[in-house]
């Protein structure tokens, strides 16, 4: 089941033809209820629920969720700044990332966040390091790659050991001992994160078995562990059809760690806010295509969002304007100089006029967060709908703001 989308239609072509488009359109309730229904599943065991702004990192949006409670996952020290930009104290951030430099990480020590999910042994050595000239004792958590296939697209699956994030299980145990003899750091946790846009639990419920039989071990020798951080990656419905269970997912995690006793650390991000926005675009051309059907070319495309391109991504489209007229199959296009600049191929429609707004939907995560300006593109305006009305959180790039750093 399609949970309510983001606005109706007529709310959404009114916002487009005051804020101009390409626009990102948020719903400020959308988000606080699907936040409140994950924090709720998890509800009966000790938990914390860490927003990944990766999904989007917008301030009014993290301002959001910061109001809602729990912390954030940060996957830069520019994430980072933006949390505590966003009122979030440093304690609130866990931070995680494959290639964290130098001063992301003297940043992270010095702070003193929550949790630096640690991503080899040379980076807990140097978080150490960092801590000790410091005269100071760093929480770590190590992220240990399971070796399980998340079932997600190739792209965004990331627990298999060909892949670059983590350590290897095998290799857990000693880099975890070698971690407890350091005095600079304090290993908090355990990390894993297997994937994004995953259908159901079972890989998470894969992946927590050996996870959690370390954890287990650990405790045993004394290590103070605290949790057990389960990264993000519970899927949503891009196309109507039924959204993985937050509830089973919650169960499947709270079974599987609570032998442990440890707190759970969660990191969801698309589920959070992908149902709660829409990229709306304008029809700027409309012609045959050969075999039939037509080019819907709309002011929005693979510099605003990415996924479609990228991933091959399905997002539901919905022109806001009822048009009469038979069902014809439109490849919906974007602007850009690529062949693979498609936002939806073979879509069943009435054929749009130009001018006309066609709605993209569940864009709320990974969708301004991943767009550039190619082809010379300003970046689109974001605006947010709270209880009846609406504002802009985001304006509009200019060409003077897109050429400001440069000679
Ligand atoms: N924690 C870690 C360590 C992550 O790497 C990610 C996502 C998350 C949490 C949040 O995962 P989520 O709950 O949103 O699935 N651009 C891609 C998705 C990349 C996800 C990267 N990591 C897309 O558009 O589908």
């Amino acid at each position: 089941m399609i949970g309510p989308p983001v606005a109706p239609a007529s709310m959404l072509a009114e916002i487009a033809r005051r804020a101009g488009t390409p626009v990102y359109v948020y719903n400020a309730a959308r988000i606080a209820e699907r936040y409140a229904a994950f924090t709720a599943a998890f509800t009966g065991y000790p938990h914390r629920v860490h927003y990944a702004l990766k999904a989007n990192s917008t301030l009014a949006v993290v301002r959001l969720v910061r109001a809602l409670g729990g912390g954030v996952d940060a996957n830069s020290g520019g994430e980072i700044d933006v949390a505590l930009r966003a009122g979030f104290a440093p304690r609130d951030i866990v931070f995680t990332g494959v290639g964290k430099t130098p001063d992301e990480l003297a940043r992270a020590v010095e702070l003193d966040i929550h949790t630096i999910n640690a991503e080899s042994l040379g980076e807990i050595e140097r978080i150490d390091r960092l801590a000790g000239a410091r005269g100071q004792c760093a929480r770590v958590a190590l992220r240990v790659n399971p070796d399980v296939a998340a079932g997600a697209h190739p792209h965004i699956s990331t627990g298999r050991l060909t892949h670059k994030f983590g350590v290897p299980i095998a290799a857990a145990a000693g880099i975890c001992r070698r971690a407890m003899t350091l005095s600079g750091v304090r290993l908090a946790g355990l990390h894993v994160h297997i994937g994004s846009q995953l259908a159901s639990s079972a890989p998470i419920r894969d992946a927590l078995v050996p996870v959690v039989a370390l954890a287990a071990d650990l405790l045993a020798a004394g290590c103070p562990l605290q949790h057990v951080d389960v990264g993000g990656g519970l899927g949503i419905s891009y196309d109507g059809s039924d959204e993985p269970s937050v509830t089973e997912y919650a169960r499947t995690v709270i079974d599987a760690v609570r032998p442990t006793g440890l707190q759970v650390i969660a990191e969801p991000g698309r589920w959070i806010v992908g149902p709660a926005g829409a990229l709306v675009a304008s029809v700027v051309d409309v012609k045959e295509r050969e075999g039939g059907g037509r080019f819907v070319v709309l002011d929005a495309g693979m510099s605003e969002l990415l996924r479609p391109a990228l991933y091959g991504a399905f997002h539901r489209l919905e022109p806001l304007e009822p048009r009469p007229g038979p069902q014809i199959a439109c490849d919906v296009v974007g602007p850009i100089c690529e062949t693979s600049d498609v936002v939806g191929a073979e879509r069943l429609m009435p054929v749009p006029e130009v001018g006309d707004f066609i709605a993209i939907h569940d864009t709320g995560a990974y969708g301004a967060v991943m767009a550039s300006n190619y082809n010379r593109h300003p970046l689109p305006a974001e605006v947010l709908i709270e209880r009846d009305g609406w504002r802009f959180i985001r304006r509009r790039q200019t060409v003077d703001d897109m050429v400001a750093l440069e000679n």
